[in-house]
């Protein structure tokens, strides 16, 4: 059995350089924190890029570099300034995200983007060519490099390939907009295996397939020449038992072992024992629907003003691809707005929205999931939404409750949750009372529930599941479809 080689635009890590010093920072986002969890127990490689453009790394530099990324079992594909602009922020950021989460008007069709992006997935794929030996699994991930197994096959007809997509893949309607819809087809299907969150994901792909490339689809088998690829499903889990531990261990923690952020949730707490905190985390990107929620969270306040004083929303917002100027005007836009609905409402002893723009450390994050009474994530559109799975697996109490957009692909797994419609503000102020009050012995019930079907098919298991489906694929004969 060969090596698994993962590859995707992210590593677990990015690269820094301070005064000339390297740093690593956890990457963010459902895809690295997954996959970190994967790749740590296995014997695996991990082909990225390392967050420095070619400009950024100084010749002297250039082998601690590597030796850093070694540290991680990673390798990185060097990358220029202009071939990130074209790739990344180009045709990966302005074309395909804002497509595929239906802001068809945001969807930029640049050929000079499509260009980059054919000349880096192209280097992506010679990076695996290099280190890949026959027998190697190799397994692509998500939408920037969606013409790598294409370019991977082309060279080596008999490796194991497979497909991870990681946002939803949109309705047949929506797809055939794209300049560039079968290039990006037969470069997915170069793979053995294609794997979605959900099963709507699936079934959009296929019809995309079929109508498109007039392919053959039986059930969820493609044939193509002398191949059989299969599509399916496979939601994606969390690392369960590094919350609910890490969650366990926060709540025996002394005094003295508190971070700063908890002791000044403690006395908040303190200080108003019936408030309720409603805390949201996401990247700051539009599609999390983060100013509608806002929006939102003033409706509520209006329709029920005898929360006022009563609750605190924290919104936790992480710097996300901000050389994107719908990013940029996103910022602008919940800037004013915190700023807005804070002078409107705050009173001497209350400000109703903390507002943080920044990344914060594990510990932290852990500190605002067991603080918060209520996770109330609003995405318009979420491939997954990994954020809903993590904030029920620290509530070890098993009292909280989750209020979870329908447009989540985790919305599917958790239905325990109070789904809502993130365009709905009558909905939303409804359930936010609703959370509010609900008794202490409801909470306990759903989120059991919850808590054993997020242990139960955990990130480990959704890997396996992949591999196993991935290997499966490989060994089943097909060879009656070239007769
Ligand atoms: P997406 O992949 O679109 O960013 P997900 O909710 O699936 O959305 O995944 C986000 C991941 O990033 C989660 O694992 C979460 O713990 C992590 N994360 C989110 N906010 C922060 C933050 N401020 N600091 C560090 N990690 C964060
Ligand atoms: C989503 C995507 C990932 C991406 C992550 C963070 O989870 O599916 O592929 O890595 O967002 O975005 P970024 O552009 O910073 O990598």
């Amino acid at each position: 059995m060969g090596k698994t080689i993962i590859i995707s635009n992210r590593l677990p890590v990015q690269l820094q350089i301070d005064n000339g010093e390297i740093t690593a920072i956890p990457s963010v986002g459902g895809l690295a924190t997954g996959m970190k969890s994967v790749h740590s127990g296995g014997d695996s490689l991990w082909i990225g890029w390392s967050g420095l453009t070619d400009e950024e790394i100084p010749d002297r530099l250039a082998p601690k570099i590597d030796k850093a990324l070694a540290k991680h079992g990673s390798s990185k594909v060097n990358l220029t300034e202009s071939e990130i602009d074209g790739y990344y922020y180009g045709f990966s950021n302005r074309t395909i995200w804002p497509l595929f989460h239906y802001f068809l008007e945001y969807s930029e069709f640049e050929s000079e983007y499509w260009e980059a992006y054919k000349k880096v997935n192209q280097k992506f794929a010679d990076a695996i060519l290099e280190k890949a030996d026959d027998g190697d699994t190799i397994w692509v991930h998500d939408y920037q490099l969606m013409l790598v197994p294409q370019m991977v096959r082309e060279k080596k007809p008999d490796i194991s390939i497979g497909f991870f997509l990681h946002i939803p893949f949109p309705s047949f309607e929506i797809f055939r907009t794209l300049p560039w819809r079968e290039e990006i087809l037969n470069g997915l299907l170069g793979s053995d295996l294609i794997g979605f969150h959900t099963y709507d994901y699936e079934r959009h792909f296929l019809s995309s397939v079929r109508r498109l490339l007039g392919l053959e689809v039986s059930f969820n088998d493609i044939s193509l020449d002398d191949r059989v690829i299969k599509v399916d499903s496979f939601p994606m889990g969390i690392d369960y038992k590094k919350f609910s531990e890490a969650a366990k261990k926060h709540n025996q923690n002394k005094e003295k072992d508190k971070s700063e952020l908890q002791k000044r949730l403690d006395t908040h707490k303190k200080s108003a024992p019936d408030a309720k905190f409603f805390l949201s985390i996401d990247r700051l990107d539009y599609s999390k629907g983060i100013a509608k929620r806002i929006y939102a969270f003033e409706y509520f306040l209006n329709k029920y003003p005898q929360y006022k004083e009563k609750v605190r929303l924290i919104v936790l917002a992480v710097p996300s691809r901000s050389n994107v100027p719908q990013y940029q005007l996103l910022k602008r836009e919940v800037d004013e707005l915190v700023g807005r609905i804070n002078g409107e409402f705050s009173t001497v002893s209350w400000t109703p929205i903390w507002y943080f723009y920044r990344s914060m450390p594990f510990e932290n994050l852990i500190d605002l999931y067991t603080s918060s009474d209520i996770a109330w994530l609003t995405p318009l559109r979420d491939g997954m939404n990994l954020v809903a799975k993590e904030y029920i697996a620290t509530r070890t109490d098993q009292t909280g409750v989750l209020i979870l957009s329908e447009m989540a692909g985790s919305a599917n797994e958790m239905n325990e949750s109070l789904l809502i419609n993130p365009n709905n503000f009558e909905q939303i102020a409804d359930a936010l009372h609703t959370a509010i009050n609900m008794p202490v012995e409801e909470q306990k019930q759903r989120n059991a529930i919850l808590q054993k079907r997020l242990e139960r098919y955990n990130v480990e298991k959704w890997a396996n599941d992949f591999m196993n489906s991935l290997l499966d694929q490989k060994e089943k004969d097909y060879s009656y479809v070239a007769r």
